[in-house]
């Protein structure tokens, strides 16, 4: 099975096409610290075949958190605590990425005003940002790439920019957030400014394999679509090493949320000569075969599946003959 072959996404080996996708626990310190809850639920899934598993939305400053317990990279003293988790998951196989993220106007951390490329709020129930000012889209920036040197000091594998789901750096790409007059709006090249400068920040820093999470449908009819999509995916194939396909987020409208709804969107990103992982909705070892079969993403990625069953990917494995990705300790429970 395809899903089973080693693979690399740049200089990154990987032992399968499997990607835990980032997900929210809301179970870090209030001061965004990892906790041992991090360590049991990612080594889980670690034990549980995945070949790569990409850690939650981690905030590079206070504010750029979406809730006062998710976690964060914001200053040196956190390098120290991330260091034995990621040895802890390298100890089950699977290799480890950061998902490295800001908030934006989705930011709801107590006292503290959340920021955005322009004043517009999401809706009532959220605070409205303050536009940043061009000072602070550099230090922006600044904040992305320190980040990204202490992901390297904790032995990340992995750097996922989080450019999806209508935070920080999807606003600036959205017409329907980004209303700037500088030149970070504006036009399709301006909107795109903000995301081109982090990756360049961040690769000042870091040389391994980098990814990109983008919302490449955003359901609403001024929004950017899927051919916006591909044309950024044009734009930065060359500086990442795979785009992980999403959709939504950006503003309040209903998504078509059915089995393998965001599948198509990878397989469009894909056709622009760049790696993809695509999921959504991926329950089934057969939608699973069909993606890899009709060459529709490169790795495919499982977020609730695996917080139900964090054993699903060696159910699979154990009927497709791999039983050597399931650990010596469980081989028994899958004779
Ligand atoms: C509890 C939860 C938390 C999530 N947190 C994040 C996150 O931190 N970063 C992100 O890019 N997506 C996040 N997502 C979206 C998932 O990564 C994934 O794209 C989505 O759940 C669809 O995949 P699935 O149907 O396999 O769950 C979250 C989803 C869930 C269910």
């Amino acid at each position: 099975m395809k899903a089973f072959e080693e693979v690399s996404i740049g200089n990154l080996k990987l032992r399968n096409r499997f990607v835990m996708a980032p997900m929210c626990m809301k179970m870090a310190t209030e001061d965004g610290k990892i906790q041992q809850f991090h360590y049991t639920h990612y080594q889980s899934r670690g034990y549980g075949g995945v070949g790569l598993i990409v850690l939650e939305a981690t905030a590079i400053e206070p504010r750029g958190r979406i809730t006062d317990r998710d976690l964060g990279i914001w200053n040196d003293s956190y390098v120290d605590g991330f260091k034995p988790f990621v040895k802890a998951v390298h100890e089950t196989g699977a290799k480890i990425g950061i998902q490295l993220a800001h908030a934006g106007r989705k930011s709801r951390v107590p006292e503290s005003t959340p920021v955005a490329p322009s004043a517009i709020v999401y809706d009532e129930d959220y605070e409205e940002p303050k536009a940043l000012r061009p000072v602070q889209i550099q230090m922006m920036k600044s904040k992305f790439m320190q980040a990204a040197r202490r992901a390297k000091e904790a032995g990340f594998d992995f750097i996922e920019i989080h450019a999806a789901h209508g935070y920080l750096i999807n606003e600036f790409l959205s017409p329907l957030t980004n209303v700037r007059k500088d030149k970070y709006g504006g036009s399709f090249e301006n909107r795109l400014r903000f995301l081109k400068e982090i990756i360049e920040s961040i690769k000042t820093q870091w040389d391994g394999a980098l990814g990109v999470r983008l919302s490449c449908e955003e359901y609403a009819e001024d929004g950017n679509h899927i051919d916006d999509y591909e044309k950024i995916a044009d734009a930065i194939k060359d500086e990442v090493d795979v785009i992980n396909v999403s959709s939504g987020g950006v503003v309040d409208v209903p998504i078509p949320s059915e089995p393998g709804y965001q599948v198509g969107f990878s397989e469009s990103i894909r056709a622009h000569g760049i790696k993809t992982m695509g999921g959504g909705l991926i329950n089934t070892e057969k939608q699973i075969k069909d993606i890899f079969d009709h060459e529709q993403a490169d790795f495919i990625y499982l977020g609730r599946k695996l917080l139900k069953n964090p054993n699903f990917i060696l159910e699979m494995a154990s009927k497709a003959g791999q039983t050597e990705l399931i650990p010596e300790a469980y081989k028994r429970a899958f004779k």
